[in-house]
């Protein structure tokens, strides 16, 4: 990888002792920065209400979720500090951005990252403004943007009052997924596939998100936020997005965000009585969960998208905690050949091109073959591409960290628009004014009963029998 020629930064992470920084976003700039890839001169600013200690003591709890394994600790640990802020007073946080600068020179940017709840944004964005933190800053937000489409709305006017939309880095993790951004190389990099990318020979697509993990300790965002909001109308409608549009005019910002928020215009509301909400057995004795909560731990939802290439294929999503196994698989069915020629062949699982977006990615194709043998007897076999095994030797980036990077470079190409935002809520709507009842389900199972009939007799792909 090229050495970075970035100019001098300053970090600003909200939320520095929270769960996302600790998982994601210090193991993530710690691996950017052993790699060469972060600005030769940059300080990182941890904030948040509480202060966790000393600057030293700060260090210590990045160092423990950094977990480094040689000796590079130290020159990255002396160029991280904390200071506490709040939206009502952001006066010393503005104070220690200014004296970072000064240290480092001229021409400094700023990289600030907002991971706070939905309805602390727009204080937070306020106290930005008025500390003059806006002025040379890439703002990262994360997601849940807003809980509706009014407090999108609301959100987003706020956002425009204070930043140029150029400074806007909405953030969708699963955009930075090097295997989810396989599914445009796919798409468009071959001739292959894109014939047979539409209604004429697609007849369903799932896009299953099931995790194994629970909610980890998360009680209050999840009671707060709920799967809904946290994965589907965000993670599981950007895939759904990214299989969906049309080709853009080019790779860039511009052709993705004007092509997705094409697609999502044309995703029809959904209908709540076809959307499943479930909850795991035992959520409620989860610590921090109340006892009678009614909040979804479970989605499963029928989606169409009215537009020309995908009149009547309906797309199924799937997500949840504590099921069965952890994946992420985009599965497209396609069409039975007209005609039935051999005696064996009608099982009823007709071709699918399965996109297994983990870190070990892997696209297939399940066809039809002759079995070895004196008879002709058709029996399913696979086609199979492994990314690891195609590229030896490539070094595959965190979808954080590649993210990190562009935000500092300005490339919002796999960042989300206000208008693909807003479009989503507004989709989404009829089922959070109107939210079906939740169902309750094993935990280690695949979601209820209601949920596992939803695509009709071919079901879910996953898990698959043997
Ligand atoms: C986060 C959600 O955005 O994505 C979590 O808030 C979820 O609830 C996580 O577990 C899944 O991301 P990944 O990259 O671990 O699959």
């Amino acid at each position: 990888m090229a050495p970075s020629d970035l100019p001098p930064h300053v970090l600003v992470l909200f939320g520095a002792t929270g769960d996302l920084a600790k998982r994601k976003l210090f193991p993530g700039l710690f691996w950017l920065w052993r790699n060469g890839l972060l600005p030769k001169e940059f300080r990182i600013i941890g904030s948040g209400r509480h202060s966790p200690g000393t600057d030293e003591e700060f260090r210590e709890h990045v160092r423990a979720a950094v977990a480094p394994e040689d000796g590079d600790w130290d020159g990255f640990a002396s160029r991280i500090g904390f200071q506490t802020s709040s939206a009502e007073d952001g006066r010393d946080l503005a104070a220690a951005v200014v004296a970072a600068e000064k240290e480092m020179g001229p021409d400094v940017r700023r990289l600030v990252y907002l991971s706070v709840p939905p309805s602390a944004a727009i204080g937070m964005v306020r106290m930005l403004e008025a500390n003059d933190l806006h002025e040379r800053t890439h703002l990262v937000m994360e997601k849940p943007f807003g809980t509706n489409l009014a407090s999108a709305r609301e959100l987003d006017e706020t956002l425009l009052d204070v930043f140029e939309p150029a400074q806007l880095f909405r953030i969708d993790h699963f955009l930075g997924k090097e295997a989810v951004q396989n599914i445009l190389a796919l798409r468009f990099a071959n001739g292959l596939f894109e014939p047979v990318w539409n209604a004429a020979h697609v007849c369903y697509v799932q896009i299953d998100v099931p995790e194994a993990i629970g909610i980890e300790g998360r009680a209050s965002f999840m009671e707060s936020t709920g799967t809904f909001r946290d994965m589907i109308s965000t993670h599981l409608f950007q895939l759904l997005g990214f299989v969906a549009l049309e080709p853009p005019t080019a790779i860039d910002p511009r052709g993705l965000h004007e092509e997705k928020a094409k697609v999502f215009r044309a995703i029809r509301r959904l209908d709540p009585s076809r959307v499943v909400f479930g909850q795991y057995e035992g959520y409620r004795d989860e610590k921090g969960v109340a006892d009678d909560s009614t909040v979804e731990t479970f989605v499963a939802l029928e989606a169409y998208v009215d537009n020309w290439r995908w009149k009547g294929v309906p797309f199924y999503l799937r997500t949840g905690k504590a099921l069965g196994a952890g994946r992420r698989t985009i599965t497209i069915g396609f069409r039975e050949p007209p005609l039935e020629m051999f005696a064996s062949d009608a099982d009823g699982t007709p071709n699918e091109l399965v996109l297994e977006l983990t870190d070990d990615a892997e696209i297939f194709v399940d066809v039809r073959a002759k079995r070895p043998g004196p008879e002709l007897e058709i029996a399913h076999a696979r086609m199979s591409l492994k990314l690891v095994e195609a590229f030896p030797g490539s070094t595959a980036v965190e979808a954080y960290e590649r993210l990190l990077l562009d935000a500092m470079r300005g490339d919002q190409t796999l960042f989300t628009s206000t208008e693909e935002v807003e479009r989503l809520w507004e989709l989404c709507d009829p089922v959070l004014a109107d939210p079906p009842a939740v169902q309750p389900y094993a935990q280690g199972s695949w979601g209820p009963e209601a949920a596992l009939e939803l695509p009709g007799p071919r079901g879910w792909r996953i898990p698959e029998t043997p």
